[in-house]
């Protein structure tokens, strides 16, 4: 074992080295070369082997050796590290400037949307919300609104009954005398909204289920121009600043006097047209003064407070503000007709 052949052994190693390719040929030539096992180590192997005097400097250029062949290695292993990450992030290259992907977002449910604006409105009128129950006792739907067993007036609901003496509310009338009792004298100043339920025909006018917002003020001074100053800014409110309002006398069992209240018409604004018949107005709700006797069923003295009252539907609201033509659009939840409303 000479220095030459150490030499030519160092040579062979760097080429090899070099045409390494890839990783896994760099890893493979390190254990072949510089491992415990590996060729380099063989040569200190001989060192015991040679004559005393030449130990020392052949020991110094097998070292020289090792540590030349562990440089160029460490260098080519971290050239090959760093080409692999290289690589890598080119695959993983993402291009900022493309567009985001549009985020799906859900909305509000048109009759909502309204019900929201509705109860804004009367907020800010001093009103609060109060919910009273959808399956109710005949006596609150009926009778306590001057509506005894034999009334007429039952006839124009059809009503789903539970049993003789409970249903499926048909108005939000119902919740009135509730909140009368509930409330007491001088505090009532609410608006009961929700579903009501009559057993009709679902054709593209009526459902079986539909919302209404019921309206009631009462007091010591409450009188009717009160009931026109709150449904004008009211009907202003949804319908537009310029909106106007028409009073046509009506009847209701639970009122007296009754009226029904008209905006202008939303289409023609007046003029004449198919959606207002050519009238130039469009029903919006029934109004009116509480009857004595409702008043008296709520607990108040009727010769010392009045009353006022309305109940509007709401789905109608919307058709009429939305241009809708079919009521059943409300509770099919095809998401084509909600996706207009978002
Ligand atoms: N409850 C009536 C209906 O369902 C609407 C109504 C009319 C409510 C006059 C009222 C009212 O409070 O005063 O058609």
């Amino acid at each position: 074992m000479s220095q030459a052949d150490l030499d030519a052994y160092r040579l062979a190693a760097i080429d090899e080295l070099e045409s390494a390719a890839d990783k896994s040929a760099i890893d493979a030539w390190y254990r072949k070369h510089l491992s415990s096992s590996g060729q380099a180590n063989q040569f200190k192997r001989q060192i015991g082997k040679l004559p005393p005097e030449e130990r020392r400097g052949f020991g110094q250029a097998v070292n020289e050796v090792v540590k030349n062949l562990q440089d160029i290695y460490d260098n080519r292993h971290k050239e090959s590290e760093a080409a692999a990450l290289a690589q890598r992030l080119a695959g993983e290259k993402v291009d900022v400037t493309l567009p985001s992907r549009q985020r799906r977002r859900g909305g509000l449910h048109p009759l909502t949307q309204t019900l929201r604006e509705i109860y804004q409105v009367f907020l800010g009128m001093g009103f609060t919300v109060y919910e009273s129950p959808h399956v109710e006792l005949d006596y609150f739907n009926f009778e306590a609104l001057n509506m005894p067993p034999h009334h007429p007036a039952r006839d124009m609901q059809d009503t789903f009954y539970v049993n003789e003496s409970v249903l499926l509310r048909t108005h939000t009338s119902a919740g009135q005398i509730r909140a009368m009792q509930k409330l007491g004298p001088g505090s009532v100043r609410v608006i009961l909204p929700g579903l009501c339920y009559r057993n009709e025909d679902v054709t593209t006018r009526s459902e079986m289920q539909f919302h209404q917002v019921e309206g009631l003020l009462v007091g010591p001074d409450v009188r009717m121009s009160d009931l026109k100053g709150v449904l004008l800014q009211f009907a202003r409110a949804l319908f537009g600043e310029d909106q106007a309002i028409r009073l046509r006398g009506s009847y209701f069992p639970f009122t007296e006097p009754s009226v029904e209240v008209d905006i202008r018409c939303t289409l023609c604004g007046g003029e004449g047209c198919r959606m207002c018949k050519y009238t130039g107005w469009l029903e919006l709700l029934g109004a009116g003064l509480v009857h004595p006797t409702v008043l008296e069923n709520g607990g108040y003295d009727a010769t010392k407070n009045r009353g006022i009252a309305f109940g509007m539907g709401v789905e109608r609201i919307v058709l009429l503000r939305h241009g809708i033509k079919d009521i059943r659009q409300f509770f099919r939840n095809d998401s084509r007709f909600l996706a207009n409303f978002r």
